[in-house]
């Protein structure tokens, strides 16, 4: 049955009237959208109720755009954890500012939304193409970044004050619901602001966008350790190599990284539930079998295994149960008891493969995702993400994107080839 529910309508702020200064430029016209289906038996099933299926619009450059250029502020944040190429992100919205548009005022909230709210005392850095210039060849984000909500009216307050017209805002969900927060605060106060998310999320988990920006150079960065777990494992007597990945709710991470390197032998996630018992027994029979073996474990599996706090982080997340330490301690405490030596190396790269440059391929993403970012923002839009969708950039109404968290289907391909590539069986409990 076809969705009903999904309303691609993104908000504007008024009619565009302003001729865009880019010159030679292809323009995308209003009628351009990216369907959201791509397969011909949804498509068909839209189709035999008479209804046009969903669709995103388009991104990329307006031929009239909502604000004057001359007259503009810009501001830029980026909030929660770090993830690779968000300098990429930021040098990309300065530099279409600048050059595409003649925008010249753009400010950098330091530390998150923390640095749109004055009594913290976070100056906001003024941005010129010279002050970007280099950015994008060092990891984290030249503006810093914080966890945790801030107060949507001081925040819209503090915008006011600095006539900031258009705030990019990049950080994952609970980012954007602060990002929507403020746009729907600026709307309650009359105030012409745009507001354009940029989703980031090292996890990949962000709805109707296929793929977040800095996930292929983390999955990239996980084979490090991947490698080095299983070098470690064939080299000794039952070897066994444990690698903890991020991935709180949603194990892409992890899933990519057991494709990227298909010597490892178990991937757990946390959307496909395991009991230790069975996990312990099909590890026994690996290591009888093949005398080494590998794991891939993400950060938010098994947490039903393990004791729960009542604990959370600035961004109101559960915190978890190290799954990496309690898995490490089980299996030796197994193998102990089944009087069977084993060589267990266990490696934890978290922050390290999310705090490295980003790739080429991912560089290149960055700077798409700024430069539509930015023509989303000078044509008026607001409340809205830049999402890649069916290989091309589009616009999402931000109550969509964080609607539901993506995750891995148990049933869907993607989990199909990870069990294909790993052998372990379907069903682990
Ligand atoms: O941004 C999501 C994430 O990478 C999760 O996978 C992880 O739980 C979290 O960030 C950890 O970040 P921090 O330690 O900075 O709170």
């Amino acid at each position: 049955m076809p969705d009903t529910n999904l309303d691609f309508t993104i908000s504007r702020l008024g009619e565009c009237r302003i001729p865009s200064p880019m010159s030679g430029e292809r323009f995308v016209a209003e009628h351009e959208h990216v369907l959201y289906h791509s397969r011909l038996e949804e498509l068909k099933a839209w189709m035999a109720k008479g209804a046009e299926p969903p669709a995103m619009e388009a991104a990329g450059p307006r031929e009239k755009i909502f604000f004057d250029p001359s007259q503009l502020a810009c501001g830029i944040v980026t909030c929660g954890g770090l993830c690779p190429g968000l300098n990429d992100v930021i040098r990309s919205i300065v530099l279409s500012l600048y050059h595409l548009y003649g925008v010249r005022k753009v400010y950098g909230f330091r530390f998150g939304y923390e640095g749109l709210v004055q009594k913290n005392g976070h100056k906001p850095l003024e941005l010129t193409p010279d002050d970007v210039v280099h950015i994008h060849e060092m990891g984290g984000s030249i503006l810093g970044s914080s966890r945790g909500p801030q107060d949507p009216a001081e925040m819209v307050r503090t915008l006011k004050e600095l006539k900031v017209g258009i705030l990019f805002s990049i950080g994952g969900d609970g980012t954007l619901r602060g990002a929507g927060k403020i746009a729907e605060e600026a709307v309650r106060q009359g105030l012409a602001l745009s507001v354009v998310g940029i989703p980031k999320t090292i996890d990949n988990d962000v709805s109707f966008v296929q793929k977040t920006f800095g996930f292929e150079t983390a999955v990239a960065e996980a084979r490090r350790a991947t490698d080095a777990a299983n070098t470690e494992a064939e080299a000794a007597r039952n070897g066994i190599g444990l690698v903890k990945l991020m991935g709180r709710d949603s194990g892409f991470i992890a899933a990519y990284s057991v494709l990227v390197d298909s010597q490892v032998n178990f991937c757990l996630v946390p959307e496909v539930p395991f009991t230790l018992e069975r996990f312990l027994s099909l590890l026994q029979k690996r290591l009888e079998r093949r005398n080494h073996a590998v794991i891939v474990v993400a950060e938010g599996a098994g947490q039903d295994l393990m004791a729960k706090t009542a604990e959370r982080d600035a961004s109101g997340n559960a915190k978890f149960g190290d799954i990496g330490i309690f898995l490490r301690d089980a299996i030796k405490d197994h193998f102990k008891k089944a009087g069977t030596e084993i060589n267990l190396k266990y490696i934890d790269p978290s922050y390290m493969i999310r705090s490295v440059p980003a790739d080429a391929h991912d560089s290149a993403f960055c700077l798409m995702l700024g430069q539509n970012a930015v023509h989303a923002g000078m044509s008026g839009r607001t409340n809205m993400v830049v999402a890649h969708w069916n290989h091309q950039f589009t616009h999402v109404p931000i109550a969509l994107a964080t609607s539901s968290r993506k995750k891995i289907d148990p049933e869907g391909k993607l989990w199909s080839c990870v069990l294909a590539s790993t052998g372990q069986p379907r069903e682990m409990r």
